[in-house]
Parts: C-alpha cells; sequence; structure tokens
C-alpha cells in the first residue's frame, strides 16, 4: 500500500493523495547539448524509477532507509529556460509555459525563482526525501546546479476533517475531483485538442509560489474578521452559514455577500459559476516554517503548488481575480516558479521526456 507506482500515463505525485512531507527544489542545467540533456533525463528517469520502487540499492552510502518506499514520489517538471537554444528545443516548448511572472501583492527574491527543472519530492517521512536529494545529486553530478529548495509539510489532521496551514484555517477542502477521469482530462492533464506539441500529452502545468505569512498581523485580527476573509468558520472549516467543512457555499442565494462577502478568498477563487467553472486547478501545498527572520519575525508560510492544464486559463486567472482580497495584506509571495510537469514514463524502456528529445 506505501508504494506509489512510477510507471504509467501520467507522473505520480499530482493526483496521489497528499503525503505528510514535502521537498521542492529547482536546478540549473549544466549539461551543454541535447545529448547531455538526453543523458540527464534518462539518469533521472532511472534514479526515480529505483528510488520509488524502494529497493536495496547497490551503493549503500547514502542509504537511510532505503527499503520502505514511503509512497515516496518524484515528480519532474521543466522550466521556460530549458526550451532555448541550448537545446534546440525552442520550437518544442509547451505553449502556456514561460517564467513566472510578478504579480501585483509578489516580492519576488530572484535566488528563489524559476529554474530549467523542478523536483516536487513527496513521502511519509522527511529523510525519505532528504535521501532522494542525496542520491540525485550523486546521481546527476556535474549535470545540475540547484537554484533553490523548500522544504515543506502538512499538519496531520486533526479528528475532525482537513488539515491546518499556519493561518489556523483548514485547507485543501475543495478540489477538483481526482477520482474523475472526464473532470481530470479537462483541467488538469494536457489532452488533445489543445494546441499543445504532442510529446507534452498527458503533462500538467505546475506552479510553485513560495507564499510568506504575516502571522503576527494576522494574530492581530479578530476571529471573526479572520472568517470574512476567507468565507469559512475557523473551527469547522465550514463555509459562512454552513456546518460542516464539505457543505457547500450556495452564493446565489447570497448575491450581495451578507453572509460570504464578495471578496472572499474562496468567492473570489471560486465564485462557482458556468462560465468560472474552467479556470478551476488541482491545489497540492505544503506548510513551511523556517524558525525566525533576520529581524526576528516568524518565517512561516505555504509552498503553494497547483497543477492545471493550461496555466493561464488557471491559476493566472484565479491569481488575477485575488489580486485585490483582503488576505493579500498578510501574505508576500516570495519565490517560486512556472514548470511543466512531464508526461508519466510509460513502462521499464520508457524515459523523462523521451517524445520531447
Ligand atoms: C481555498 C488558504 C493562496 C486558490 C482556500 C482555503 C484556504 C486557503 C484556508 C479554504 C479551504 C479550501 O477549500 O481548501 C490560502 C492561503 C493562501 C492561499 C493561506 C496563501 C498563502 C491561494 C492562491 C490561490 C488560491 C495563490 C490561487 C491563485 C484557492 C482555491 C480555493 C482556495 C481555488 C478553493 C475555493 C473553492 O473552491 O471554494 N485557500 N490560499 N489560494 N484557495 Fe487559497
Amino acid at each position: 500500500p506505501d508504494r506509489v507506482p512510477f510507471h504509467g500515463r501520467h507522473q505520480a505525485g499530482i493526483l496521489t493523495p497528499q503525503q505528510l512531507f514535502s521537498g521542492f527544489a529547482a536546478f540549473d542545467v549544466l549539461v551543454q547539448d541535447r545529448a547531455g540533456l538526453t543523458r540527464l533525463l534518462k539518469e533521472l528517469t532511472e534514479r526515480c524509477r529505483v528510488l520509488t520502487a524502494g529497493v536495496k540499492p547497490k551503493d549503500e552510502r547514502t542509504a537511510a532507509e532505503p527499503q520502505t518506499p514511503d509512497s515516496l514520489t518524484v515528480t519532474v517538471g521543466l522550466g521556460a529556460s530549458l526550451f532555448d537554444d541550448r537545446f534546440g528545443l525552442a520550437g518544442h516548448k509547451p505553449r502556456h509555459l514561460k517564467a513566472m511572472p510578478a504579480f501585483p501583492n509578489d516580492r519576488l527574491e530572484p535566488a528563489r525563482c524559476h529554474g530549467d527543472l523542478s523536483l516536487q519530492v513527496c513521502a511519509e517521512h522527511p529523510d525519505a526525501i532528504v535521501h532522494v536529494l542525496r542520491d540525485l545529486a550523486r546521481y546527476t553530478h556535474g549535470m545540475i546546479r540547484p537554484r533553490w529548495r523548500m522544504d515543506a509539510f502538512m499538519n496531520p489532521s486533526r479528528p475532525s476533517g482537513s488539515p491546518r496551514n499556519f493561518l489556523g484555517f483548514k485547507d485543501g477542502i475543495v478540489n477538483p475531483d481526482t477520482a474523475s477521469r472526464a473532470e481530470m482530462d479537462r483541467l488538469i492533464w494536457v489532452t488533445p485538442p489543445c494546441g499543445e506539441p504532442d510529446w507534452a500529452e498527458g503533462g500538467s502545468y505546475q506552479v510553485l509560489r513560495l507564499i510568506r505569512f504575516h502571522s503576527e498581523s494576522w494574530d492581530h485580527e479578530p476571529v471573526d474578521r479572520q472568517e470574512k476573509i476567507f468565507g469559512r468558520h475557523k473551527a469547522s472549516g465550514a463555509p459562512l452559514g454552513g456546518v460542516k467543512e464539505d457543505d457547500a457555499p450556495d452564493y446565489h442565494a447570497d448575491p450581495e455577500g451578507r453572509v460570504i462577502p464578495l471578496d472572499a478568498h474562496i468567492r473570489l477563487a471560486n465564485p462557482r459559476t458556468r462560465h468560472t467553472d474552467k479556470s478551476r486547478f488541482l491545489r497540492r501545498s505544503y506548510n513551511y516554517d523556517q524558525g525566525y527572520d533576520r529581524r526576528g519575525r516568524l518565517d512561516l508560510g505555504l509552498v503553494f503548488c497547483g497543477y492545471q492544464q493550461n496555466v493561464q486559463r488557471q491559476f493566472a486567472t484565479v491569481q488575477h481575480r485575488l489580486r485585490h482580497e483582503p488576505l493579500a495584506r498578510f501574505i508576500t509571495p516570495e519565490g517560486g516558479g512556472y514548470f511543466f510537469a512531464l508526461p508519466g514514463v510509460r513502462d521499464e524502456k520508457d524515459w523523462f521526456g523521451s517524445r520531447l528529445m
């Protein structure tokens, strides 16, 4: 049960129920030509295949607990910068892939943004994440150089429902239905006809945002104010006016926002109209906690992670709707990037990006 299959039409780690721990890392590619890039992608494939299977490695030096698969998934994405002259891939770039732009409330730090390659490593134990990064560092030595990394985790849920983020609210309550193939083909996977290059079919746009919380300011807000900002009750997670966290808000019955304010986070993020349905996407975010910063403030936040068929139609549209939300005052996006999560590795003979190269 704790082994997530590596082979398939799509990569693991996207529809996979969220493991407790994650490491997000982005790298620049150092190899200079197409042959080098092929070597790198094949090496990555081989290591991910071996590591996620949890088999005993030939070399035990880097291994912590190599025999436990630990629901380990490694999800590989490519950044827009990889599709340039170095590799002659310019004509093959996924149509909507570009460097993540700075949105109005962002204070992006260049050293914590973008990258040629992204890795999302998830598992039920933190040492599994570190083990994978060490193994990959060894096997890809000289081929990639780290740019940034964020480790993050889920707060295990308490008896009543979804886990909470560090603003104290239940998070991850509403998402597209990962059990519905039709919904996934419509919202998450690149599925023809969407004008994408053939090789990209089965992949997904990955958005990473390193979002810092201003928890000191947040903690000054009365709870009823916090609840209006999100549109949900803090204790139960139910939409305002509701009882259970999975109650659906009825915006039709509340056109003036007397119950759930018109600028509440959940209402702007998903207005639940026929017209906005196509902007929904899959959220798979994790919390981070890095102690105090140099000025003595808590360094807490969210590694916001989203997957979708079209980053413009989905994430960017939702982000635009959220631009003036009251929550914006309590958060600052500081890093991240847009990546294209590759289609799955089909079988033993296949490798990451085989149809691209
Ligand atoms: C829902 C927190 C940023 C999109 C929620 C919920 C919380 C939350 C507590 C309600 C529970 C749930 O349905 O999961 C946060 C925090 C953020 C953040 C603390 C920043 C630090 C974002 C961003 C986006 C986004 C940047 C997209 C651009 C959504 C969506 C929903 C949601 C689509 C579901 C709304 C629904 O379908 O009812 N978020 N969020 N969130 N958030 Fe965020």
